[in-house]
């Protein structure tokens, strides 16, 4: 049963919900994960704490979203998060909660990183505007060429700033399909891009937008698998866009590497299309580089890359557009037609204040040989762990922050999720790739949180090797 709900769903908490109403019974199980669930039921025996937490649940499930109390109730616990701090979440009971999912990447530094809040608390004190409205801001200019210093683009770019990363990557493509007059967008199977009716049309898996498939017919997407198919494709000069992510989280960690990314380049440049790279989830330190592509020693460069995430640290939205200067300027000054990709909240300078500070403290953790070594301690560990039980665990993949852990089944990985929630470490399975374990770090990660994952997992391998 799990199997076909992972293969169904997102990552594990939208699989959650998807399993809220099935037999979860077993969740909480025996051994280790029972030990959470026994200690939770003795602190809740305090009366008025007990009715506190059962009213602000039924609260919750009536006025804000049944939905997903239910699914979280089915899973066993009910943890309401009072408070986050570094790999951290702690919840009404003081119970500590180890974060592997990390805002789903946005907290590269941990929650609540103190320089974040402050220059955050510094941009409110200096009472910034909020937009400029007929004017421009102070940071922009600032941001944007940081951002194309640090990802070494040769030539002339441009940064504008957006709100989310579905919105960037929106816009990303009214800038191709506008530049080029193609209708047709080309995407590599596997990808996730957003959940706005637009963003969903890049997305292969059709389950994401079941039941309201009438607001995304519009758009003409095709996808591809592997590189020849995708050159083959973009010689029919249809495609106003290539759009790919270097590394796709969602599927398991699959890798765009350099000769791929050469290939579709030149695919692009010869037949007309232009190249974007979603780094929404994948840029700015989440791989141990400014961007994924140079983590992974891509030689080109694409015409259009999508920041988001980790460049505001998860306490303000914001998403960059960092696009070739003539593209930009050929958009923004078309003549009779609107030029602005951007909403309400587009371009907020606290977004810009947080970002460049993010930026600064990136700068020596990314420009130190060594910086990127209490990361390599955990990546050592988890392949240790394949090593020992290889009928487990077949394949982990580490890019610094961000690993991959694949089982041999989907219901293992489920299994294993399960465990590890059952004692308060929280981890996503890859929606698109139903087998693997998905573990985004804070670059602080304690090794605390390390062992006591690692000790999980290797009971639920050990177990599943006893049994055969
Ligand atoms: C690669 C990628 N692109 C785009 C998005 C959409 O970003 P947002 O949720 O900010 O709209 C995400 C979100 O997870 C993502 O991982």
């Amino acid at each position: 049963m799990w199997r076909t709900e992972c293969e169904d769903t997102a990552d594990s908490t939208r699989l959650l919900w998807i399993a809220a109403g099935n037999d979860l019974a077993h969740v909480g199980g025996v051994g280790k994960a029972a030990c959470y669930n026994e200690s939770a039921r003795l602190k809740l025996c305090h009366e008025g704490f007990f009715a506190f937490m059962s009213t602000l649940l039924k609260d919750y499930s009536h006025y804000v979203n049944q939905g997903w109390a239910d699914t979280l109730d089915a899973l066993g616990t009910v943890p309401i998060f009072v408070k986050a701090q570094g790999d951290r979440l702690y919840d009404t009971e003081d119970n500590v909660w180890f974060d592997f999912i990390g805002h789903y990447g946005a907290t590269l530094f941990g929650h609540n990183f103190e320089p974040l809040t402050r220059a955050l608390k510094r941009a409110l004190d200096a009472q910034l505007p909020a937009g400029a409205p007929l004017g421009i801001t102070t940071l922009a200019p600032n941001l944007a060429k940081t951002l194309i210093e640090r990802l070494q683009l040769r030539g002339n770019w441009n940064n504008w700033t957006l709100s989310t990363g579905a919105e960037a990557v929106e816009a990303a493509l009214k800038i191709a399909v506008s530049s080029t007059g193609r209708r047709k967008i080309l995407v590599r199977r596997g990808a996730f891009h957003g959940l706005t009716a637009f963003t969903l049309q890049l997305n292969d898996r059709t389950f994401w937008r079941k039941g309201y498939e009438v607001l995304t017919e519009s758009v003409l997407v095709d996808f591809f698998d592997d590189v020849d198919e995708g050159n083959q494709l973009l010689a029919s000069e249809h495609y106003a866009a290539l759009l790919v992510e270097p590394v796709q989280a969602i599927a398991g960690g699959r890798i765009l590497n350099a000769d791929e990314a050469d290939r579709l380049r030149t695919g692009c440049t010869r037949y007309g299309s232009l190249f974007i790279t979603d780094e929404v989830f994948s840029g700015m330190g989440r791989c141990g580089d400014y961007s994924a592509m140079q983590a992974l020693g891509w030689r080109v460069e694409p015409d259009i890359i999508l920041l988001s995430k980790t460049l505001t640290g998860g306490l303000i939205p914001s998403a960059q557009l960092v696009v070739r200067q003539a593209l930009f300027n050929a958009f923004t000054c078309r003549p009779g037609c609107s030029k602005l990709l951007s909403s309400t909240f587009s371009g907020n300078p606290l977004g810009h204040s947080v970002a460049l500070e993010v930026l600064a403290h990136l700068e020596p953790v990314l420009s130190d040989p060594e910086g990127n070594l209490p990361q390599a301690h955990f990546t050592a560990q988890l392949s240790e762990l394949a090593k020992a039980y290889p009928t487990s665990l077949v394949n982990v993949l580490s890019l610094t922050n961000l690993h991959f852990l694949r089982f041999t089944t989907a219901d293992l990985a489920s299994e294993v999720w399960r465990y590890l929630h059952a004692n308060q470490i929280l981890t996503t399975i890859c929606s698109h790739q139903p087998d693997t374990l998905k573990l985004i770090c804070a670059l602080g990660q304690t090794t605390e949180s390390q062992d006591r994952l690692y000790e999980v997992i290797e009971y639920v391998c050990e177990e599943a090797s006893n049994a055969g």
